[in-house]
Formats: C-alpha cells, sequence, structure tokens
C-alpha cells in the first residue's frame, strides 16, 4: 500500500541536511559532553556507540519507512498503517514527547542567544573558570532575561516551520551545518594543545565498565535516542516528505554517522579543556556554557571565534527545535485539519508556556521539586529516558511485527537495492535484538534499581 508523494525535500542531499540537521544539536554539544561526565566517560561512551548502531538506526530506519510509506504525521502514520488498531498511541506519545522536549530543549537554547550577546561584548575576557561559572549560574536563575531570550528562540522556531518544509527547513542546515563542522575540529585542536589535556582524552576514551550502573546504561540509551532524534515521530514526519527515490538505509547511516561523530567531537572538544582547567567533569548542565568561553579565550582572535560558534550552536539547536515542532503542527495540519498557521501559533505558544516554568525552575522555581528533580530536570529525564527509548521501543516492534518484512522492505528498496543478507540482518534486528535490547536496559533501570 505504497501512497503517492506529497510536497517534500527537493533533493537527496536536502533530506540528509534536514535529517542531520535534527540530528545534530544541543543534544550533541551541550548534552552528550556532561551526561557522559556524570556517568564516568569511557564506558559511558562505548555503550552509546553501541545503541546507535544496534537501536538507533533501526529505529531511524524505521521512521522514515513507517513515514514515506504512509505519506503522514507521527499519529496519522499508525493510523493509516494498521486502521483500527491501537497503535496509534505510539503517535500521541511522540506528539506529547515534542511538547516535553521542546520546553526544556528552548530554555537552552535560549540560553545560547545570551551566550551570543556575551559573545559580541567580549565579556568572557580575563574571566577565570570561578568567575564564568558564577556569570552562568547568576544568568540561568534571572527571570526576566532567560525567558525573554526562550520566547524569542521559539518564535525565531514558528518563524521556520511557518514557513513550509522546503523553503524553511532545507535551506538552512544545508549551509550552515558543514561550517559548524568545521568550527568544532578548530576547537578541538585547541582543547588538545592546552597544557594537561591527555587526562581528558583518556576521560573520554578509556572504558572502566565498574562505573557503570543500570541507570547509566539507561542514559546512554536515551542519549542515543534523544541524539539521534528518534522515538518520537520526527524522523517519521521527515520521511513522509521524503522523496521516493532516496536511499533510505543509506541515508539512516549517514546522518547517525554525522551525529555520532559530532558528538565525540564535542566530547574531544570538552573534556581536554575541562582536565587542563581542573575542572569537574560531573559539573551538569552548565559544562559546555563555562568550558567553552575558556578555551576561545585562550585563542587568537578569540573573541570572533566565540561570536561565530555561539552563533552556529544557536543555529544548530534551531535546525533540531524545527523538526520538534514539526512534528506538533504537521499532527495538527493533517489530522485536525488546521492551517499551518494556526497549528504553528497553538503548538508554539502552548510549548512556549511549559518552557517558561523549566526555565525557571533555575531560579524563582528552584524549590519546587519532584523527587527531588526540578521541573527543568523532569522535562529533561522523562524526556530521553522515558518517552524516547519506549518510544524506540514501540516503533520497532511495530515494524517487525505490525507492518511486517515484505512491506518494511518495499519501502526501503524503493530507493535502490539492497543486498538481501543485509536486508534479512536488518529485519532480525527491528524483530528481535533491538526491542530486547531496550526492553531489558529500561526493566533494569526502572524494576531492578528503580529510580534515582
Ligand atoms: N536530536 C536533537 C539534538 O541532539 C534533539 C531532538 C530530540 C530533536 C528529539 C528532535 C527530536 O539536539
Amino acid at each position: 500500500m505504497a501512497l503517492p508523494q506529497k510536497d517534500g525535500f527537493s533533493s537527496k542531499f536536502g533530506i540528509i541536511a534536514a535529517a542531520a540537521g535534527s540530528a545534530v544539536g544541543l543534544g550533541n554539544i551541550w548534552r552528550f559532553p556532561y551526561i557522559t561526565g556524570e556517568n564516568g566517560g569511557g564506558a559511558f561512551l562505548l555503550i552509546y556507540i553501541f545503541f546507535i548502531i544496534v537501536i538507533g538506526i533501526p529505529v531511524m530506519l524505521s521512521e522514515f519507512v513507517i513515514g514515506r510509506r504512509s505519506q503522514s504525521n507521527a499519529m496519522g502514520s499508525f493510523k493509516k498503517l494498521a486502521p483500527g488498531t491501537p497503535w496509534w498511541l505510539i503517535g500521541m506519545m511522540g506528539i506529547i514527547a515534542a511538547f516535553v522536549i521542546l520546553s526544556f530543549y528552548s530554555t537552552v537554547a535560549g540560553w545560547t542567544l545570551e551566550y551570543i550577546r556575551l559573545a559580541f561584548q567580549n565579556s568572557f575576557d580575563g574571566q577565570d573558570v570561578t568567575m564564568l561559572n558564577q556569570s552562568f549560574e547568576e544568568f540561568t536563575s534571572g527571570s526576566f532575561w532567560p525567558v525573554l531570550w526562550q520566547v524569542i528562540f521559539m518564535i525565531l522556531t514558528a518563524g521556520v516551520v511557518l514557513a513550509g518544509v522546503q523553503k524553511g527547513i532545507e535551506k538552512y542546515t544545508k549551509i550552515l551545518m558543514p561550517i559548524l563542522l568545521f568550527m568544532i575540529i578548530i576547537v578541538c585542536f585547541r582543547s588538545l594543545t592546552l597544557p594537561g589535556s591527555m587526562k581528558g582524552l583518556r576521560f573520554l576514551f578509556e572504558p572502566h565498565f565498574d562505573k557503570i550502573s543500570f541507570q547509566g546504561v539507561l542514559m546512554a540509551l536515551g542519549q542515543a535516542a534523544f541524539s539521534l532524534s528518534i522515538g518520537m515521530g520526527a524522523l517519521i514526519t521527515y520521511g513522509s516528505y521524503i522523496r521516493k527515490d532516496t536511499p533510505l538505509l543509506g541515508t539512516a547511516v549517514q546522518v547517525a554517522s554525522v551525529d555520532t561523530l559530532i558528538a565525540i567531537l564535542s566530547g574531544i572538544m570538552i573534556f581536554p579543556a575541562l582536565m587542563a582547567l581542573g575542572q569537574d567533569p560531573a559539573a551538569g548542565p552548565g559544562l559546555v556554557f563555562v568550558t567553552l568561553p575558556s578555551i576561545f579565550q585562550s585563542m587568537p582572535g578569540g573573541q570572533v571565534f566565540a561570536i561565530m560558534f555561539f552563533i552556529l550552536l544557536a543555529v544548530a539547536a534551531l535546525t533540531s527545535t524545527i523538526s520538534v515542532l514539526e512534528v506538533v503542527v504537521a499532527y495538527m495540519k493533517e489530522e485536525l485539519n488546521m492551517s499551518r498557521k494556526k497549528a504553528t501559533m497553538i503548538g508554539g505558544v502552548s510549548i512556549t508556556i511549559l518552557g517558561v516554568a523549566c526555565t525557571l525552575s533555575f531560579g524563582p522555581l528552584k524549590d519546587f521539586q519532584i523527587c527531588g528533580k526540578t521541573i527543568f530536570d523532569i522535562m529533561n529525564y522523562i524526556s530521553a529516558n522515558v518517552f524516547l527509548t519506549f518510544g524506540a521501543l514501540f516503533i520497532v516492534l511495530f515494524t517487525g511485527w505490525k507492518l511486517g518484512k515484505a512491506e518494511f522492505l518495499d519501502e526501503l528498496r524503493q530507493g535502490g537495492k539492497i543486498n538481501p543478507v543485509l536486508a534479512n540482518i536488518i529485519v532480525f534486528i527491528i524483530k528481535y535484538i533491538a526491542p530486547i535490547a531496550v526492553g531489558a536496559v529500561a526493566i533494569g533501570a526502572f524494576f531492578i534499581e528503580g529510580l534515582t
């Protein structure tokens, strides 16, 4: 039941750029280093890479197939491919996940805008780590500025989504992503040439499995899902915009590779500098906002570099936030028959309201905690470790057991031939390995260890 193509990406590079734009974002540059730092480094990285290959790529492939096959949004796709069954609940969960993710993500995205402003004013100049830490805390615990930046960021996101898929999403990602990669590589070089940097590399690459708990494994899985933008239908939505002649397997492998490369490079950028500065790798969400300005200061032309870097970081965040908002907008547009404009307005405004609560949880709402976690922490934790993890599980279950091998492979082959042995391996992973792996990690973390 292959459906005709609707409005979509105009070129093969367009979809790779857009999907990579969704994947590469704060998840790689902000979240990956601090979560890796909190979970002890090397062993976490290895488990993370294992999950990218065994779960990430199969889920991404499933999402592309579901989206392109059904030509529909995160929820509508399940209704079309499995009418009269409750599988659409996966889509519903994805749409809720979009609200949860964007609410806290836009907080951090807002911070990047403040850091652009600070870079323009050359405010990092002459500040040591303690001072940089202090300014970060002072800024994030405020109300007016962090909220204002968040609102501005949400307006930018809504603006691109409003412009529509081709004109908005594809155009920006194509040019800016390669520049970001280039700049990260330069910062890596600077970080590596700081005295004492080798300790950082050892931290990142030397595995000490004794430091890993089930929670740590769950965090690695959640981070892999978060970083690849899988588990909530963002890639189902984008999948519905992919042309029929685009090879899905190649696209998924390329997107996952770029995303993982940028995460690892971010680690190489942060940890050597961090150790050189004698900072704690488990410093939490402020990690890159303190470490990066320190590195920039030690670079010739540091201010210009800082300005460009934070602008590109904001752009990387923007190409991710648009893919999250697009999940909500495509759903409202296609299922609730709203215009793109109305859907973007309603989605954008309601997410912003939730987002403000996340932002204020660093300041006025700091003491409003559930199980020792602030609103921001809760959103951050459950989005990756609950919503995306279980979303990923249900998506592979759907592809493997409901959609079935024949339909899956038929869609996969539309863009070009696939080696039959490889095809069987992929189906086997989707049907058995990925669900068992996600299930085992979730059971281990939630039922054996319990929530920490
Ligand atoms: N992958 C994005 C990042 O790493 C975040 C994201 C998660 C985007 C889920 C879409 C869906 O920044």
